[in-house]
């Protein structure tokens, strides 16, 4: 049977106390949301429902790039009262997959092995064991083990209350069949609410199957409700990820010290210090190193390359075997090439720095072109703003630029040119020459230094 997924994202959320309508919190540097909307389309669904109510306009914003249907539910009057919105938009012979859009580690392999179960008019139903069940709906089974309903916490007795076994809300239906249900269920029941759960008990009455099966970990079926359950939620996403990337062959110092905000691909030997962050996609090279505290975002670093700590990094490239750091801001538009050296204090914009070539200390290069072989000199600047506009520095293959150098953009400086520290350059230089703009050094002879005048 082909699959549409209905995702629940329509409640309040008061407890997280945000502007932030619920499931727009982040996990792993995406919402929690975008983490169902993904498994849904990992199961090929046809069709995506999400049913919202709260912060319609800021949902839709954050995720107008998704492929699915909305539907607003005015009142949250209930879980069944939630479905019921999308469930009528569903070819009938599909399934009908209910997942909540904060619920957000539910894997794919758990939501295909509970799908593969629906026949017919069965209902499949994901299940879980906890040692504290309290505030969850009860698995009520027979004497012999089939699953007859499922009663909600506010509405159980004392013997029903003892029942470890709860609903994760999760559960699988053929769409025809689920909106003939949906149609029976009031609510009469203690919260006044139309309950999903209520499925159960009719599915059995009308005798179909009710099958269970359980996720690998609770985790996976846990939801957010508040901030405290966010952050335990995101540290078991990241131990899930720190452990992908050590099975690929990558040491990571403490795997509990890395954050992975987005996709990190990592080649074998690398090694990641602790407390470094990346986010957006970044794509690092076999045997490169990172030192600690660095923060990554959309960047490549290719093999053996060394990036020492604290440096931050962002929508560069960056080539084989080359240094950067410790204490380096590279921007975007940075491309470092082979054998390359970045030192600390050195900020790059747009900027090509060359095969072999050094910035060593404290330098801000942007917008600029630079050859192989090239030394910067420490506390060099390219001036390529003039108030108005950006303009453009090359420096070509094997030019030294002596200790805090200006290079007044627009300008060029020739190859293998040697300019004197200290130097202004406002114009273009020859190749293979030295240029000096500084003005000559004197001596004055008897000159004294100014005094503090006396007060009366
Ligand atoms: C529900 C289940 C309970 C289960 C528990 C698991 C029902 C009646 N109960 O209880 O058996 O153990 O989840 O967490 O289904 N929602 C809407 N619109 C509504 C109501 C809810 O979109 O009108 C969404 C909420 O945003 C939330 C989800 O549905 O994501 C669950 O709703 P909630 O009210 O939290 O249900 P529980 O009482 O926790
Ligand atoms: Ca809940």
């Amino acid at each position: 049977m082909p699959l549409s997924v209905i995702i629940l994202a329509a409640g309040q959320g008061t407890r997280m106390k945000s502007r932030l309508p619920k499931v727009l919190h982040k996990l792993a540097g995406k919402p929690m949301v975008e983490h169902v909307y993904d498994r849904s389309r990992e199961l090929k669904a046809d069709s995506i429902h999400i049913v919202y109510g709260h912060g319609g306009d800021l949902l839709k914003q954050a995720c107008a790039h998704f492929d699915a249907e909305w539907h607003e539910q005015e009142q949250q009057l209930g879980t069944a009262h939630a479905v019921q919105q999308a469930s009528p938009a569903i070819r009938d012979d599909n399934i009908a997959l209910i997942l909540y859009g904060d619920v957000p580690l539910i894997e794919t392999a758990t939501l295909q092995q509970l799908v593969q179960n629906v026949s017919g008019d069965d209902v499949a139903l994901l299940t879980v064991e906890l040692d504290d069940p309290t505030g969850y709906g009860r698995i009520v089974r027979d004497d012999d083990g089939n699953v007859i309903a499922i009663v909600e916490h506010k509405d159980a007795s004392e013997e029903q209350r003892a029942i470890c076994e709860i609903n994760t809300g999760i559960l699988a239906v053929r769409a025809g069949y689920l909106n003939r249900c949906l149609a029976r269920i009031g609510n009469d029941n203690a919260q006044g609410e139309y309950y999903l759960t209520d499925l159960i008990a009719l599915a059995v009455q009308d005798g179909n199957r009710v099958v269970a099966t359980h996720p690998q970990t609770t985790a996976e079926v846990e939801g957010v409700n508040d901030r405290i359950q966010l952050a335990r939620l995101e540290r078991v996403k990241q131990r899930q990820q720190a452990e992908a990337i050590m099975a690929e062959g990558v040491s990571l110092a403490d795997p509990s010290r890395i954050d992975i905000r987005g996709e990190l691909n990592v080649g074998n030997d690398a090694f990641i210090d602790v407390d470094c962050v990346f986010e957006g996609e970044v794509n690092i090279g076999p045997g490169a190193h990172i030192g600690a505290g660095c923060v990554i975002s959309n960047s490549t670093i290719a093999c053996d390359s060394h990036i020492k700590p604290h440096s931050v990094i962002e929508n560069a490239i960056i080539d084989k075997n080359v240094e950067v750091g410790p204490f380096a801001r590279i921007r975007p538009g940075t491309h470092l090439c082979e054998n390359s050296k970045v030192g600390n204090f050195v900020e790059t914009k747009n900027t090509v720095l060359g095969k072999g070539s050094k910035a060593s200390h404290l330098s801000y290069l942007g917008d600029s072109e630079i050859g192989a072989e090239v030394n910067i000199g420490a506390g060099t600047i390219t001036c390529n703003y003039d108030g108005a506009n950006k303009h453009k520095t090359v420096i070509k293959d094997g030019a030294f630029i002596g200790s805090d150098t200006q290079l007044v953009a627009p300008v060029t400086v020739g190859k293998n040119t040697t300019i004197g520290a200290g130097s202004t350059i406002t114009r273009d230089t020859e190749d293979e020459v030295l240029v000096l703009s500084r003005s000559k050094q004197t001596s004055i002879r008897g000159w004294k230094r100014p005094v503090k005048k006396k007060r009366e």
